[in-house]
């Protein structure tokens, strides 16, 4: 009877193989994130909530473990993840639901005459998002987006699903800002494959603005 304690606390644990993510409970678990991510994991209040929807369901996981572990910033999560409120199969689940999201980057226009149904561009209108220009050289940023963020970030900087690599398109550009301050300050980290080279280090602010400039009209496309 000496091991009992033992086998219950080894059945107990974490390290038992996760099912497969369960979309259903995925969107259960959303309406605790809705609060500050929105409804459809838009984000919010100009990217000081980041959008969720649509980035790659492994990035989402591990951001959320280094949220929880204090590997990376973040105090208004910290409440939703202490005290293994968010257990690794739930963390699976709503990660696989956020990514499952699409928003709409473009609303159909209003075309006078056809049959209005408030309620469907109600709905329509809280998926959409569309980064707004930002000011800057969009050839420039565009020239350098190519040589130095391309290879991992994407053609159209849409991300890269399989390396759970984020978007930076249709990403809002005060939250990206944000993001690389905190890259070059090392208290998050870009590369983990190159934990002491910071890949923005040596861009110049008007470089990375004219980045971000061209990052803002990818979606008007
Ligand atoms: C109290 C507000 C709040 C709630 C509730 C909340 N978040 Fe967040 N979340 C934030 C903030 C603020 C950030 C941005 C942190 C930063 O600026 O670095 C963030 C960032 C994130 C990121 C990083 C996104 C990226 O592109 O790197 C993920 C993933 C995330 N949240 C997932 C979730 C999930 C899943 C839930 C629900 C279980 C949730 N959040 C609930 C406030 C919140
Ligand atoms: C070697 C591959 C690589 C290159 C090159 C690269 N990135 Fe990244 N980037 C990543 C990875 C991986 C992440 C996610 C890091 C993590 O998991 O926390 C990331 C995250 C980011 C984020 C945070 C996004 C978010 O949702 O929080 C920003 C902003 C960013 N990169 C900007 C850039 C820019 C601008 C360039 C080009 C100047 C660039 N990156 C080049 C791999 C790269």
């Amino acid at each position: 009877m000496k091991y009992l304690p033992l086998c219950l606390l080894l059945f107990t644990s974490n390290s038992f193989a996760l099912n497969p993510p369960d979309l259903e409970i995925g969107e259960e678990i959303n309406e605790t994130c809705a609060g500050c991510h929105g409804e459809f994991a838009e984000g919010g209040k100009d990217g000081e909530y980041p959008r969720l929807a649509g980035l790659p369901a492994s990035y989402i996981e591990n951001q959320l473990r280094l949220f929880r572990d204090r590997k990376r910033p973040n105090i208004p999560m910290l409440e939703y993840l202490d005290k293994g409120q968010l257990p690794e199969q739930e963390i699976v689940d709503v990660s696989a639901y956020m990514q499952s999201i699409q928003l709409i980057k473009k609303l159909p226009p209003l075309v006078e005459g056809d049959d209005f149904d408030a309620y469907e561009r109600m709905m329509l209108t809280k998926r959409f998002l569309n980064i707004a220009r930002i000011e800057g050289d969009i050839k420039k940023g565009q020239k350098l987006y190519k040589r130095e963020c391309r290879t991992c970030h994407g053609r159209e900087a849409e991300g890269n699903q399989d390396k759970g690599i984020p978007m930076l398109a249709g990403q809002y550009t005060k939250y990206l800002k944000k993001q690389v301050k905190l890259f070059i300050a090392k208290k998050r980290i870009h590369d983990t494959d190159a934990p002491d080279e910071e890949l923005l280090a040596d861009f110049s602010t008007t470089e990375l603005d004219n980045i971000f400039a061209y990052l803002s009209v990818i979606d008007d496309e």
